[in-house]
């Protein structure tokens, strides 16, 4: 049975990814912080997993209880979108909310899901963001959330680097804009429908690939 490990799962495009692959027999592992979001997994058929990517001390317990589990597939979903607007002085607490859990989580968390992925020589996604594409940026609203998804991306091309002799591929990921609490109501796709793209792009992931943005249709995005 394959395995995937959803990071970010409570609810959303993550408990989305959970609900889909759940759905094809796949084992899935699912990290939430809260009781209510490790509930909303285990009710899926999920292994759940107690998890707030800003803290440090619980991502370094990660790999003793991800141990002896190879990952076919592990997706960084968590992200905050705080400090909106365009600022260009954002507070000192919405800059380090923002790239805390948009950034150093995802860097802090590749040392201890690699080995499980190195395993199965599976596939390593990070939920990133058009937005954090330079390139394609052509207005400074929501700049925080732009920065750190810019600075995800650098992370992800970094993993794909590192991990590129042990068959892992690793893609940086755009949903499109989706009806989540994060997209809102007036956002232009399903949940369902990104997710099952997302997971297209996924499972068809090359080695050439690897290191390089998508989105949910598998279409490229510039850095
Ligand atoms: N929706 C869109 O249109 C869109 C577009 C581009 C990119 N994205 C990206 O897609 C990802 C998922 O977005 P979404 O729309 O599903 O957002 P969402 O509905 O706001 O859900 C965010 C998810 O991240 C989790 N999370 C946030 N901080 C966390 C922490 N410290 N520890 C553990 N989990 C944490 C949340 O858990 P809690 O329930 O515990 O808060 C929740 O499961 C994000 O990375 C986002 O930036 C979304």
């Amino acid at each position: 049975m394959p395995v995937a490990l959803v990071i970010g799962a409570s609810r959303g495009i993550g408990l989305e990814l959970v609900r889909q692959y759940r759905a094809d027999g796949w084992r899935v592992l699912a990290c939430a912080r809260s009781a209510s979001g490790l509930e909303h997994v285990q009710g899926l058929g999920a292994e759940p997993i107690a998890l707030d990517v800003t803290d440090s001390a619980a991502i370094s317990r990660l790999k003793t209880t991800l141990s002896h589990i190879a990952l076919d597939v592990a997706i960084i979903n968590a992200g905050v979108l705080v400090g909106r607007g365009d600022s260009f002085a954002p507070s000192q607490a919405d800059f380090d909310l923002a790239m805390h859990t948009n950034v150093l989580a995802a860097m802090q968390l590749v040392p201890e899901i690699e080995p499980g992925l190195r395993k199965a020589k599976g596939v390593l996604a990070m939920m990133s963001s058009r937005m954090g594409s330079i390139a394609e940026m052509s207005s400074p609203s929501e700049l925080l959330y732009r920065v750190s998804k810019a600075a995800l991306n650098a992370v992800a091309k970094a993993a794909a680097l590192r991990l590129a002799g042990d068959g892992v591929r690793v893609l940086a990921l755009h949903p499109g804009w989706v009806k989540t609490d994060m997209g809102g109501k007036g956002a232009a796709l399903e949940v369902g429908e990104s997710v099952h793209g997302l997971r297209n792009v996924i499972h068809n992931a090359t080695d050439e690939q690897s290191g390089l943005m998508f989105d949910y249709r598998g279409t490229p995005i510039a850095w």
